[in-house]
């Protein structure tokens, strides 16, 4: 039980072992605490809970009843409340200092979605790294990310927070943030614990609705959304967090199957859970538990080891323990717990660990964090269009307009969950483009429009301006308020004023390139879905204006590719490639009478996940096996050439897919298994070889088993999850006597 051994030496293990024999059932329900920072507030994004009165808080730290600060930051606040903990406490046990550092403190990161569009986990590692220096020298232990949910709605406003829409993906990313934040040594200054979240499902709420409810198939649940956290804890992480929706008709926070039989039995996790802010609270409002004293007892009974914010476990765990309506077995399990993972990273040895001025002074904002947050966000910006309006080419374009709520915004750069970065540091598009432009001069900016209302005369200067240029910069999309916790939408399209201006500007017939803010996929139309050029811009945090110009100027190459698809139209979400076929698909050029298909769309993407194009060209082809019978013990390698075949160098994400032609449940129509990423000069070629064993084709079946079955599989190597070569190869059953 508690953490593995191999992290936690054995005088760790007697230490807490003496520890929790000393402790008195208040100081275990207070280890179990964990409650919002109060000494250094900061505008949480929550809605106000726990003891927001600095003397009480520090009461409570004194008398043993707080295990955990969460979301204050700087090295002389946690200093105090350490030297309360560890000097004026009972036992001195050193508080864990934990908080949302989701894509960064001070230099702000792309939103995680952005740089998923990287498609390469090296860079999610790097910035992961980064984050973990700033944020360790801020005073933090622990980060509640990352977000390691499959996003499978883009109504949803939690999208942002991801990886995006496929379950390989997300796993690959989330494992490479895991490390990144922890580093290679949890007993380090600069190792920050990270916490995958939320346990599970939160990413399938009905109807993209936050908070919402989830039904799922025990299947579903096990092959899409519980891997990312497979993957995680497999990469090292110690906590993790319950997810505030419910599963299947039981909240997450108060389900025993979920939180222990399945998160600990089968996916064999030793750290210790916390619950998403007052989860346990709001099992009452869930209509799941009596009162506040019962929905303490489920929630600690299901296996939540740590209460946030709610004060429910100091209020009631002594005495749902005295009355015996939780076993004390129970919380000493949940404490010993904790206690291994403040061990783990050598809280008890040096509880000073991470508060140093020095460091602090040191480690944060600096021009090598700010330089990986400019390579981040270029390499998070997908060019989704481009008929021949990008790059600009400074020799034929002399006059451009900016045009747009976003061109000179500097609030809107960060996007959600960058409360500690400082607003107005970050560089916003029109800043970014004329330090980058031959002449300032160049650029005349225009507003036009407010994000969510139209401004007097503004389309009509917009029009004005676009008239008189070469080309239009239309920078328009979601403020950062729309996306995030609590932000799902029903309807994921441009406000109705920036769609005005976007198909006003269009009529000009002046070339436009759209550059997109946003936290999702949107459904783009009319004036913006026909622009020669757009690219997804994200939110791509401090850096953001410089990486745009460096793209819209070719310095850098465009090379990121959509994590999300964009449908033709918000309805049709819930919406993912990975989707099934049915008993009726449409096929290439045949009827769509009687098909599984809106009357009024196509059901494909306008943009499908994986795309993005480049200023170059590539182009695939030599699709070999190495042999169309897969053994069952054996492995096939998958080969295919890649050729710049355009003018300048480039990168391109080679992505491999399959499909389960036959199966004892019906499978995808396309499943991600492998992606590469290749650089190559004009004109150069290079084979890119992927290797798929049995274990690759697996599925969760009968019994919620993984399992593969012998027979047809088809294969794809391609630039998106659309097109690309195809093969097929054949898995061959186990021979006598060995079994899977
Ligand atoms: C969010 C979590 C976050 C927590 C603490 C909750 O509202 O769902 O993701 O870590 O607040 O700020």
């Amino acid at each position: 039980m508690g953490v593995p051994r191999r992290v936690l030496a054995q005088d760790q293990v007697a230490r807490v072992d003496d520890l929790i024999a000393r402790m008195t059932l208040e100081e275990k329900a207070g280890q179990m605490t964990c409650l919002a920072d109060s000494f250094r507030p900061f505008n949480p994004p929550n809605p106000q809970a726990g003891i927001q009165d600095e003397r009480r808080l520090a009461a409570e730290i004194r008398k043993g009843r707080v295990g955990c600060l969460f979301n204050g930051i700087g090295v002389a606040g946690a200093r105090r409340a350490q030297e309360m903990a560890v000097g004026e406490s009972r036992l001195g046990i050193p508080l864990l200092l934990a908080g949302d550092v989701i894509h960064g403190l001070k230099t702000i990161f792309p939103v995680p979605i952005a740089e998923a569009a990287s498609f390469d986990p090296h860079l999610c590692e790097r910035t992961a790294r980064a984050m973990a220096v700033e944020a360790t020298a801020a005073g933090l232990h622990l980060t509640f990310a990352p977000m390691v949910d499959v996003a499978r709605d883009q109504r949803w406003g939690r999208v942002v927070e991801g990886a995006g829409e496929d379950v390989y993906l997300t796993g690959l990313l989330s494992a490479a943030r895991v490390r990144g934040f922890q580093g290679r040594d949890l007993r380090r200054s600069d190792s920050l614990l990270a916490c995958p979240k939320h346990f599970a499902a939160y990413g399938a709420v009905a109807g993209g609705l936050e908070y919402g409810s989830v039904d799922i198939s025990d299947e579903t649940l096990r092959e899409t959304h519980l891997p990312p956290f497979g993957a995680s804890f497999a990469a090292g992480a110690l906590v993790t967090m319950a997810a505030f929706s419910e599963v299947n008709g039981v909240p997450a926070t108060a389900d025993r199957e979920l939180l222990t039989d399945i998160l600990r039995g089968e996916m064999g996790f030793r750290g210790f859970v916390c619950s998403d802010y007052t989860a346990d609270e709001e099992l009452v409002a869930h209509g799941y538990a009596q009162d506040a004293r019962d929905a303490a007892r489920l929630a600690v009974l299901a296996g939540v080891d740590m209460s946030m914010q709610s004060g429910l476990y100091t209020r009631y765990l002594p005495e749902l323990v005295n009355s015996g309506a939780v076993p004390a077995a129970t919380v000493d399990i949940a404490v010993r717990r904790i206690l291994y993972v403040k061990a783990a990273i050598g809280l008890f040895d040096n509880p000073w660990r991470s508060l140093d001025e020095e460091t602090e002074k040191s480690r944060i904002f600096t021009p090598s964090h700010r330089a990986l947050a400019h390579e981040a966000a270029t390499r998070s910006i997908v060019l989704l269009r481009n008929e021949g309006v990008l790059p600009i080419d400074p020799g034929k374009v002399r006059k451009i307009a900016l045009i747009g709520p976003f061109a000179e915004d500097r609030d809107n750069l960060y996007g959600p969950w960058a409360f500690y970065g400082d607003p107005g540091k970050g560089v916003d598009i029109a800043t970014g483009l004329r330090a980058a432009l031959p002449d300032p001069a160049m650029l005349a900016v225009t507003r036009g429009c407010d994000v969510g209302g139209a401004i007097d005369g503004g389309i009509a200067q917009a029009v004005a301006a676009a008239k008189t240029a070469d080309l239009v910069l239309l920078a328009i999309g979601e403020s950062q308020a729309m996306s995030g916790e609590a932000q799902s939408r029903t309807v994921i399209e441009l406000p109705a004023a920036q769609q005005a201006l976007a198909d006003a500007v269009a009529a000009t017939g002046t070339p436009m390139a759209v550059l997109l803010r946003h936290g999702r996929a949107l459904a783009l139309h009319e004036g913006v879905a026909g622009a020669g050029a757009i690219l997804a811009t994200w939110f791509l945090g401090s850096e953001a204006g410089h990486a745009i110009a460096d793209v819209l100027l070719g310095k850098v190459d465009p090379s990121g590719k959509l994590p999300v698809s964009f449908p033709w139209e918000s309805g049709q979400e819930p919406f993912f490639y990975d989707r099934k076929s049915t008993g009726r698909p449409v096929v290439d050029n045949g009827s769509t009478e009687y098909k599984a298909r809106y009357a009024t769309t196509d059901n494909s993407a306008r943009f499908p996940f994986g795309h993005g194009l480049s200023y170059t060209r590539f182009t695939l082809d030599r699709l070999t096996l190495s042999d169309e019978a897969l053994r069952w013990d054996a492995a096939i390698e998958v080969r295919a050439r890649l050729t710049n075949a355009g003018q300048r160098r480039g990168s391109e994400v080679v992505q491999l897919y399959i499909r389960d032609r036959v199966a004892s449940r019906t499978r995808p129509i396309r499943e991600l298994k492998r992606i590469a990423r290749v650089t190559l000069d004009a004109g150069e070629s290079q084979t890119v070889r992927f290797s798929l064993s049995r274990t690759d084709l697996e599925f969760v079946g009968a019994g919620n088993r993984r399992m593969a079955e012998p027979g047809v599989f088809d294969l794809w190597v391609g630039q998106s999850s659309v097109g690309g070569l195809h093969t097929q190869f054949t898995l061959y059953g186990a021979p006598p006597g060995m079994t899977a």
